[in-house]
């Protein structure tokens, strides 16, 4: 069941849950976060970035079209971090909802450019996300080093709410994009040497509710980067030195308050890579995907899960 994001959202901020916005990067990703979430009655956004789409290619977004079309979940397909050449052909192909991601720009010009999405995709029935304050790592082709974040400032919230018209605002509190969110300077270490990243501004998070009172505010680079799976991309042959994310507590207690959207991929691509290099290391002599492939399909439904039981609080909502 297809829905606007609008109504995912509302319900969402109504019963302190957030709804998970998993990047669907391949179809085995996509089968394993919607049969989780019809297992779990989960309703979830099916976000797919433009490189994304790019990789799989056209028939891929049939293909999630129609098991968007066929599911009883309330489920919606959401263009990720995007400009407006890209966000026109996604809603006229049939996306429920965009987002213009003009954070780069300057506060003017991020509202000029938002507005003009706004109105083109809200002529079209389809709703509009968009975010101010930039998060470190690599949205739409632009790299921000860590240490050069710019967090959103509450003060310029109402104002670009109300000149855009967007429905929903993604804000950056110091949660940031990739596996390697901070960088050990900005770090303290626990007594196993695990890099313990800053508290996430809550402060920052509060006052645009005030100024926002039942707006819908999403968090992007949320994942969590499990030290688990670090481990295990390690001891089997990777090298993922001082990954770390957010951690999922923090995560919790956005989704409690105003955060409504939570987006992760990282942490799916990590659990299935982790697996498939155990699988890899473990039986040297196989080369069929569909054995190895195996482990990380489930990893995928597993982590999909957990985030939804543990993490985001979205189960049995749908
Ligand atoms: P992560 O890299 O933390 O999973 O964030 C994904 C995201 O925000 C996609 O827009």
């Amino acid at each position: 069941m297809l829905l606007n994001m609008t109504d995912l959202l509302k319900v969402a901020n109504e019963h302190s849950f957030a709804v998970p916005a998993f990047n669907i990067g391949t179809g085995m990703i996509l089968n394993g976060v919607i049969e989780t979430c019809e297992k779990l009655k989960a309703p979830v956004i099916l976000a797919i970035h433009p490189w994304e789409l790019e990789f799989n290619g056209d028939a891929f977004l049939q293909m999630v079209l129609e098991r968007a079309h066929r599911t009883k979940l309330p489920v919606c397909i959401h263009l990720d971090h995007s400009e407006w050449g890209p966000i026109t052909r996604a809603i006229r192909a049939g996306f429920t909802s965009v987002m213009i991601d003009a954070s780069s720009k300057s506060f003017e010009d991020n509202i000029a450019l938002t507005k003009q999405v706004v109105e083109y995709a809200h002529a079209h029935g389809v709703v509009v996300e968009a975010e101010l304050g930039t998060l470190a790592g690599i949205e739409d082709e632009v790299v921000v080093e860590s240490g050069k974040e710019a967090y959103t400032r509450p003060e310029e919230v109402e104002e670009f709410v109300t000149k855009t018209g967007c429905d929903s605002l993604a804000i950056a509190i110091g949660t940031s994009h990739g596996a390697y969110k901070f960088t050990a300077a900005q770090c303290t270490r626990n007594a196993d040497g695990i890099l313990v990243p800053p508290p996430l501004r809550f402060d920052v998070l509060e006052e645009c509710m005030k100024r926002l009172p039942n707006f819908p505010i999403v968090l992007h680079g949320s994942s969590s980067v499990p030290q688990e799976f670090v481990k295990m991309v390690n001891q089997y042959g990777g090298n993922m030195p001082d990954a770390v994310g957010i951690p999922e507590e923090q995560l919790r207690k956005a989704a409690e308050l105003a955060v409504c959207k939570i987006n992760i991929d990282s942490d799916i691509r990590l659990a299935m890579t982790g697996n498939i290099r155990k699988y890899f290391a473990e039986h040297p002599d196989h080369f069929d995907p569909r054995q190895y492939l195996k482990p990380a399909r489930q990893a995928v439904k597993d982590m999909v899960a957990h985030k939804i039981q543990n993490v985001l609080g979205s189960n049995g909502k749908a």
